[in-house]
């Protein structure tokens, strides 16, 4: 164990004491379960993710592969911030760009004594684990320049001046003034110690002139090996949630701080070259190199089905786009639709294809806006229905999904968030037990405890958590308990944000952590793990009894919960499993004995069982993972005897578990 695990655990147990949540408990349940034949669906998007762009370097500098910060001289409105010249000197340069979407490079200037270069570090360092990196730049000789050997020779070399791999790239069939996209791959068999790396491109001695370089990449092998792809260790962390849905590409980062720097769906496909990219919403710049596409792929490759935002003319400095101006923005989604599902005969269709995506995307939720109950002006009740409209005329067999239900009738779906206390998350657990029926369908699509202090008059200052706790991380599955048990109404939710780059948070707190180097997964990831991974796809009903509680009151004790204890029961008809989700919000275990009644299998099995907790008497809101110490909290698996048609399960107190039962 390492000392600071120690130092928390310590730091824990003398916080034992009282909560505010406690209540005298009943700690031993009879839970009744009716198997069934049929019932209500659930949805396969039940448990998601949210792919935010932008937010804590978490698509540039974080998902997206690329090592390169800066690449393209986009940061701070064109500069060459995170390069240095080394035997030269450089200078932004804006004469013959490479690209109209790509205004400025980096020229440099050999001094004349010996070998001059140009090195970028990364966004927070980079990693080089020994293996293969594939590497481009455009690169353009000045008039009356000399390239000494015609090579610019690329190098991943350590902040003390080891070499780990280094490639001559032969710039042959380059004129003066003229760009030309010369690629590499670079083969390290070390691997460095640290991060305190850099790429470096470097001129023989005995250049002269001036050479130009732009959008300078190099990425690493990449998850299922896609070029322009994500990296391997983060997208891992995505998948192995099993997400149903995954919302993309925000969030704030739609909207733009201005409507000049929205989301614009045709600037981010096509050659990276052609990709202007735009200021970050949240910080520094987006790139756009993960664009619409590669966002898609990476939802395909993970088994997600898109969540898709569209922008719907409000940025966030409270700019909207006035009624009378709206239809270029709504002929922009339109084309966005024609892109994702038009075949060949249509031109945005046939500009699908031609970038190497054949079939339409298999997207079914689309979303119009982000958080429009935010707007003060009210503009939501005009722009709603005119995107709506036209959208729903075009591609009637999507599901629309709005912001928020103020000012418009009803959508076919609506998107809830929720950041708030364990108290406000375990207080809610009713909420979709009585919304409206047939609709509109929910996802709560941006979710998470954000403050561990109950009674705090506002979560998002007071209490601000920087890492998931235990008790967090349970409240939060009391809140997935009462999505399950209420499938017909909610299509699914996902905690919000998932991406933190340690090295530039201005979001707290996040589902995995990560720099340069390693990836660290929060106490709320291993409890959303336990629900997503494991679930059944039809509602079983289901009831629970205690010494005070001897009947169960539809919508009252017995019914999902009781006591501190809070249930749901599905089933997994394909594999006949019965699947028992639990959350207990108690400090003490609580035991539960289940009878399965309506039996339709065998009665007797071994149950499988998947807990996130925190050790026994431990106040479970100082019990989390952090980015130092990393594994305090993890899934316990235990199993457990099935016999005639009953089992018996203890949940730990502050614990949540799935049970995977067969029948
Ligand atoms: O997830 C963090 C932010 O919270 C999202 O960008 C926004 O939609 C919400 O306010």
């Amino acid at each position: 164990m390492r000392l600071s695990t120690v130092l928390i655990l310590a730091t824990s147990l003398l916080s034992v004491g009282a909560h505010p949540l406690e209540r005298a408990s009943n700690n031993t349940v009879s839970l009744s379960i009716t198997d069934a034949s049929n019932g209500t669906a659930i949805p396969s998007t039940m448990h998601g993710v949210i792919l935010e762009t932008n937010i804590n370097s978490g698509s540039d500098g974080g998902l997206y592969a690329e090592l390169v910060y800066n690449r393209a001289f986009q940061v701070n409105g064109g500069s060459l911030d995170g390069w240095t010249a080394k035997g030269g000197s450089i200078v932004l340069s804006m004469d013959g760009p490479v690209s109209t979407a790509l205004p400025a490079h980096l020229t440099l200037t050999p001094n004349g004594n010996g070998v001059a270069g140009i090195s970028n570090g990364g966004f927070s360092g980079i990693a080089l684990p020994a293996q293969t990196y594939v590497g481009s730049f455009y690169y353009k000789p000045a008039n009356g320049s000399k390239n000494a050997g015609n090579v610019v020779t690329a190098s991943l070399r350590s902040s003390s001046g080891t070499t780990y791999g280094s490639v001559p790239v032969k710039v042959a069939g380059v004129g003066p003034g003229q760009w030309k996209q010369f690629s590499f791959k670079i083969t390290t068999s070390t691997a460095a110690s640290n991060a305190n790396n850099a790429i470096v491109l470097e001129l023989p001695a005995g250049s002269t002139g001036s050479f130009s370089f732009n959008l300078i990449s190099i990425f690493p092998p990449t998850f299922k090996q896609r070029g322009n792809g994500v990296r391997a260790d983060i997208a891992q962390a995505f998948s192995d949630l099993k997400p149903g849905f995954i919302r993309l590409p925000g969030g704030n980062d739609i909207e733009g701080n201005s409507i000049p720097d929205r989301y614009i769906w045709n600037a981010t496909i096509g050659p990276l070259v052609n990709r202007p990219g735009r200021n970050g919403t949240w910080q520094g710049y987006n790139t756009e190199g993960l664009g619409l596409m590669e966002l898609l792929t990476f939802a395909q490759d993970i088994g997600a089905a898109p969540l898709l935002a569209f922008y719907a003319g409000y940025s966030l400095n409270g700019n909207v786009v006035p009624q009378s101006q709206l239809q270029p923005y709504i002929q922009s989604v339109l084309d966005e639709l024609d892109f994702l599902f038009a075949g060949s005969n249509n031109q945005f269709g046939r500009l699908r294809i031609q970038n190497g995506q054949s079939a339409p995307y298999n997207v079914k939720n689309i979303e119009v806006g982000n958080e429009d109950f935010l707007d003060s002006s009210g503009s939501y009740k005009y722009r709603w229905p005119a995107f709506y409209s036209a959208m729903s005329k075009a591609y009637p067999n999507v599901d629309y999904v709005a912001t928020t239900l103020q000012g418009i009738s009803t959508p076919p779906t609506v998107d809830n968030h929720d950041y708030n206390t364990p108290k406000y998350f375990i207080d809610n657990f009713r909420r979709y037990d009585t919304v409206p029926r047939p609709g509109p369908k929910v996802f709560e699509a941006e979710f998470a405890v954000i403050s561990d202090k109950d009674n705090s008059t506002n979560p998002f200052t007071d209490g601000r958590l920087q890492t998931s706790s235990v008790k967090s991380a349970v409240a939060e599955n009391v809140f997935r308990i009462s999505f399950e048990r209420n499938a017909d109404v909610v299509l699914g939710g996902c905690y919000a944000p998932v991406l933190q780059n340690v090295a530039n948070v201005q979001w707290t707190p996040n589902l995995v952590l990560f720099d340069a180097s390693k990836v660290v997964k929060s106490v709320s990831w291993y409890a959303q793990q336990i629900f997503g991974t494991n679930l059944g796809n039809m509602l079983l009903k289901s009831g629970a009894t205690n010494a005070n509680v001897t009947t169960v009151t539809a919508g009252g004790e017995g019914d999902g919960k009781i006591g501190n204890l809070y249930f749901v029961a599905t089933k997994d008809t394909t594999n006949n499993h019965l699947i028992v989700k639990l959350a207990n919000v108690d400090s003490n275990p609580i035991t539960i004995t289940g009878s399965v009644v309506g039996n339709t299998g065998s009665g007797k099995g071994t149950g499988s069982a998947y807990t996130v907790a925190a050790p026994g008497g431990v106040d479970p809101s100082t019990v989390t993972n952090t980015f130092a110490n990393p594994n305090v909290v993890g899934i316990q698996q235990s199993t457990f005897a099935y016999n005639n048609h009953q089992w018996t399960f203890t949940v730990p107190g502050w614990g949540t578990s799935a049970l995977v039962i067969p029948l």
